[in-house]
């Protein structure tokens, strides 16, 4: 399935379950030969000579890190371009950009705004583009979390043997903003077998175009995917609860109003009991976290895997950039 995968990553909408699993897989593998075998960087040095932009319009610890830190383990070259370093958004427009970045490199991973930034940039880059967070996607955010999910569930379903095996059945409740982590998890996750339960704020509803493909994929996967409102409601059974915070980059100033907005939401071992979630449920987040979306007491209690699931930002980015970056022949 590595083989065939879609020449860039703007959202694992694009891609089939199989291809998602092998990514998952593969990032599995590189850190298992790491952690467990010593390696320490890839033996064919896949981006050797090749240059790697990283185009981040807006702040970034875990993907930032990981991605750099990914194309040192393949033999390759970073070039962080932030946005007061290059003529782009203030002397240059994307597209222009996109094509002279795109000339002298052989990837482009970018963060950008609005979604239409990320499909400018890949229709005019001569080489790959991978999405390193838009407001609608976050692809490799959600790699990682389906590695953490492997590890963690693993473990407790002994008879499983693929990962779809896993996955099937466990039941993730959102719990928060209408954001692109969210858009990302519907994006991929029902068509990789999970049960999914969404509550947001009326106000702040998933897009129709968002509830109707993750129909389309859980209608073919055989699992459900059902919205709420009262958090109360969308834990009930919960394997695994999620949320982000309420605030995404680029919301500041409706921040007042948001905290109003999300008064109810914050996750808490009180929800969970009162909404009857499983007794062994997981808590997961792509951090960063900030304190009102969810208590102290759950973050950093043991079911919170958010520093695993931080830490496998770097496998997974690692296993997108190995597939997708090297000069095919
Ligand atoms: N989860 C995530 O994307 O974190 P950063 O914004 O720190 O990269
Ligand atoms: N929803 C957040 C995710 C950060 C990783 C944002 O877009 O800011």
């Amino acid at each position: 399935a590595l083989k065939t995968l879609p020449r860039h990553m703007i959202s694992l909408s694009d891609y089939s379950a199989e291809q998602i699993a092998a990514l998952v897989e593969s990032a599995a593998d590189f850190k298992r030969k790491t952690k467990e075998e010593g390696q320490t960087y890839h033996p064919d040095a896949p981006l050797r000579g090749q240059t790697v932009a990283l185009l981040f319009s807006k702040r970034s610890t875990r993907t930032r890190v990981a991605s750099e830190s990914s194309i040192a383990y393949l033999g390759g070259h970073a070039m962080f371009l932030g946005k007061e370093d290059i003529q782009l958004s203030v002397n240059e427009s994307l597209r222009d950009s996109a094509q002279v970045i795109s000339s002298m490199v052989d990837g482009i991973f970018a963060r950008v705004g609005a979604h239409s930034e990320i499909t400018t940039l890949a229709e005019h880059s001569s080489v790959p583009v991978i999405n390193a967070l838009c407001d609608e996607n976050h692809p490799t955010q959600i790699l990682a979390d389906l590695l953490t999910i492997w590890e963690v569930y693993g473990g407790r379903r002994p008879g499983a043997s693929t990962m779809f095996d896993v996955f099937r059945g466990l039941r993730v409740a959102w719990v928060g903003d209408a954001n692109n982590i969210v858009y990302e998890m519907l994006a991929a996750m029902p068509k990789c077998g999970f049960d999914m339960r969404v509550c947001t704020p009326a106000k702040y509803p998933i897009p129709e175009s968002v509830r109707v493909r993750a129909q389309g994929d859980a209608e073919k996967a055989k699992v459900s995917v059902e919205y709420f409102t009262d958090p109360l409601d969308a834990v009930r059974d919960a394997d695994i609860i999620v949320t982000d915070t309420w605030v995404s980059m680029g919301q500041e100033a409706e921040k007042a109003q948001r905290l109003r907005d999300f008064q109810g939401y914050q996750v808490s071992r009180e929800m969970a009991e009162k909404g009857g979630a499983k007794s062994d449920w997981t808590f997961m987040h792509c951090l960063p976290r900030k304190p009102e979306e969810v208590t102290d007491e759950v973050f950093y209690s043991d079911r919170s895997v958010v520093f695993q699931e931080a830490e496998n930002r770097k496998w997974t980015i690692l296993a997108a950039f190995a597939a997708l970056l090297p000069k095919k022949n």
